[in-house]
């Protein structure tokens, strides 16, 4: 099964950018300085976390304040919160773990979605769904990339988004593997610093994560 051309192209512009920021917000204030920060650095993406209260109104600013921006949700954990994210602006659902009914809402709603695997298992019940792109969730606890090289060369279809434990010096080897559409973190846009309001400091981060994907793909 083909996905559809809404789907394609998200998933299109997770592979261009590269390395998709997941960010935790405890307060909506800082989404506008944020995602100018991102912008700026030039990493155009953010996986926003349902995991404050803040979540839901930040993707809303972020999605209007920056309509080329490629903003999502994570931590995505019921159909509820797929609602009321996509309702917000999310242009994409990325969970910590495999639901069923969260893929399924997704896929009838042509809603992008790239549900946590782990194992082999998770990742063809996501195929089953007709998906061709998931999380590798927590990456490096997982066994990082020697794990998805033996699971691809099985599942040869399968593309991967690595996160949990990727840092500047590790995701360049990620990147370079081509069952790697794209990684994702947070350290360029750690919790204290966006508490601290140090909005350059994150700009400088994130210009750095730009230009490895940069160097790596060309
Ligand atoms: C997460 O869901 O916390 C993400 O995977 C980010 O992980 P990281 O903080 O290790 O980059």
């Amino acid at each position: 099964m083909a996905n559809t051309p809404k789907v394609q192209a998200v998933l299109d512009r997770f592979t261009e950018i590269g390395i998709i920021p997941v960010v935790v917000l405890n307060d909506a204030k800082d989404a506008e300085p944020l995602g100018n920060a991102l912008m700026k650095g030039g990493l155009p993406a953010a996986e926003v976390t349902f995991r404050t209260d803040a979540a839901e109104e930040s993707i809303r600013i972020m999605a209007s304040k920056f309509p080329d921006m490629l903003v999502g949700a994570g931590t995505v954990l019921s159909v509820d919160q797929v609602k009321r994210a996509v309702n917000a602006g999310a242009k994409f659902i990325v969970s910590p773990g495999f639901d069923p009914a969260v893929v399924k809402y997704c896929v009838d709603n042509d809603i992008p979605v790239c549900p946590g695997t782990a194992t082999p298992s998770e990742m063809i019940a996501a195929m089953n769904f007709g998906l061709d792109h998931v999380k590798f969730f927590p990456a490096e606890l997982n066994g990082g990339l020697k794990k998805i090289k033996a699971i691809t060369a099985a599942l040869v279809n399968l593309k991967v988004m690595p996160t949990g434990g990727i840092n500047a010096d590790n995701v360049v080897e990620y990147l370079e593997n081509p069952k790697i559409f794209c990684a994702g973190g947070s350290w360029m846009v750690k919790g204290d610093l966006i508490k601290a309001g140090k909005f350059d400091e994150i700009e400088q981060k994130v210009r750095e994560a730009a230009e490895i994907v940069k160097k790596v793909r060309g």
